[in-house]
């Protein structure tokens, strides 16, 4: 998934810039170049950074999407439970 569109920084690039040292927005701005164009990407580039949503202090730290955070509501069918328990 790309993380900053504009320099085509991908989450992957941006978790191995963490892991690697980097613990500060400007810190990934002068290792990537993230957020170094339109600016739209900042507050997700720090959502990885030690202590975001996705950071290794943070919640969901080993979840790579936020997917992990549905509400219930979307992670049930009961409609679609019932059609196949029918074709069992
Ligand atoms: S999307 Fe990252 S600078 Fe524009």
């Amino acid at each position: 998934m790309y993380i900053c569109i504009c320099n085509a920084i991908t989450e992957r690039q941006v978790k191995a810039a963490v892991e690697g040292g980097a613990h500060t927005l400007s810190q990934l701005q002068a290792e990537l170049g993230v957020a170094s164009c339109c600016g739209t990407c900042a507050d997700t580039a720090m959502d990885y950074l030690p202590g975001g949503q996705y950071g290794s202090r943070g919640t969901a730290a080993s979840q790579p999407s936020g997917l992990a955070t549905l509400p219930t509501e979307h992670t049930t069918v009961p409609a679609y439970r019932a059609v196949s328990a029918s074709l069992i």
